[in-house]
């Protein structure tokens, strides 16, 4: 998830003076920061330190991720004419992508690198609203008003994003998870005429690769059964929604991920401790789980709690 490195100091001090996107282009950084919660914290799999935007800004938009704040767009996208500025992404745009990677899977060894990228509903709202949004309006305007923008928007970006997860599993990842963060936003209905078209399309794509595809959104509880008929193995799921119940919400054969709530990280270790438990016990209902918090983890945890939590989920699994 977004930000498991934040919370490290040897992460904070490796990124001292250097810009978050300055940082995602430069194999030597992407690298260190990919390994550092792995070393520190045990986990099962890496996550590839990027990010949703990287793409974007490779193919030449004028945009910025400021801190505390996230992505920002200098000049928004709102007509067919900015559309068709948004060009497709060739492999040589993100060399660096392809060069990190290698070198992350000869460190790693057997233990998995799972890729990345943004969901075409999410890299819709930062680019039309210009940066983030609490209500996302000026992108639900132009989905309802302007659906040949829409349109538009949505099959570029998906073209986008699956060249960027190509060049990924080209390299060597060895899952993918697509971060539709934001769609949580819309209702069921919007997200099936505006949305699942050009998902589905980006795990159609993807399918012909032999690597497990992860789908996750925060605020999908009424979603979860779309995400799953997007096309994805993998489910992942924020602390809305008991596993158990997820589990019935998604096809068959599909797996869940998640779902502790990362502000439980703040509690006493005793509850954290419980409400693992019940994340556990929960999952069992599901065809598949992989234990993971139901978001990023926030800037301010404490290092030594993920590391015990780690180690308690290694235990409570281990057979
Ligand atoms: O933890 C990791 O290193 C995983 C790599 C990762 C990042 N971004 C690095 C990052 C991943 C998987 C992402 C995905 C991402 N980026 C998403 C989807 C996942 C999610 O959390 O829902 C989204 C919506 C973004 C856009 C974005 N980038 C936001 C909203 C922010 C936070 C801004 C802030 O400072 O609060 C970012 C910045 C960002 N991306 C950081 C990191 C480590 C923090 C930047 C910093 O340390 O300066």
């Amino acid at each position: 998830m977004r930000q498991a490195g934040r919370s490290l100091p040897e992460y904070r001090k490796l990124r001292e003076g250097v810009p978050m996107l300055e940082a995602c282009a430069r194999p030597d950084m992407i690298v260190e920061i990919t390994l550092q919660p792995v070393r520190r914290y045990n986990v099962d799999a890496a996550i590839f330190f990027s990010d949703i935007m990287v793409p974007l800004k490779a193919i030449g938009v004028d945009l910025d991720i400021k801190p505390g704040v996230g992505p920002v767009v200098a000049e928004p996208i709102r007509d067919l004419a900015a559309t068709r500025r948004l060009r497709g992404l060739e492999p040589d745009d993100v060399p660096y992508v392809t060069e990190a990677i290698r070198e992350l899977v000869r460190e790693l060894g057997s233990r998995p690198l799972i890729g990345f990228a943004g969901g075409p509903f999410t890299l819709a709202s930062y680019l039309i609203e210009g940066g983030p949004s609490r209500h996302h309006e000026h992108t639900k305007a132009l989905m309802y008003g302007a659906p040949e923008v829409w349109t538009e928007l949505m099959r570029r970006l998906s073209a986008i994003t699956l060249e960027f997860l190509r060049v990924q599993i080209a390299a060597g990842a060895s899952a993918v998870q697509l971060f539709d963060s934001w769609v949580g936003a819309l209702s069921a209905e919007d997200y099936r005429a505006n949305v699942l078209p050009y998902s589905s399309w980006i795990f159609a794509q993807l399918a012909e690769f032999d690597v497990p595809r992860i789908h996750f959104g925060v605020g999908t509880g009424e979603l979860l059964g779309l995400l799953s008929e997007a096309g994805a193995d993998v489910v992942g799921v924020d602390w809305r929604v008991p596993l158990d119940q997820a589990a019935r919400r998604v096809r068959p054969h599909t797996a869940l991920q998640g779902n502790l709530d990362p502000a439980v990280l703040f509690a006493p270790w005793s509850v954290v401790a419980e409400r693992t438990d019940d994340v556990l016990a929960r999952a069992k209902a599901a065809e598949g789980h992989v234990f993971n918090l139901g978001h990023g983890v926030l800037p301010t945890t404490d290092p030594a709690v993920l590391e015990r939590l780690v180690e308690y989920v290694h235990t409570q699994t281990a057979n």
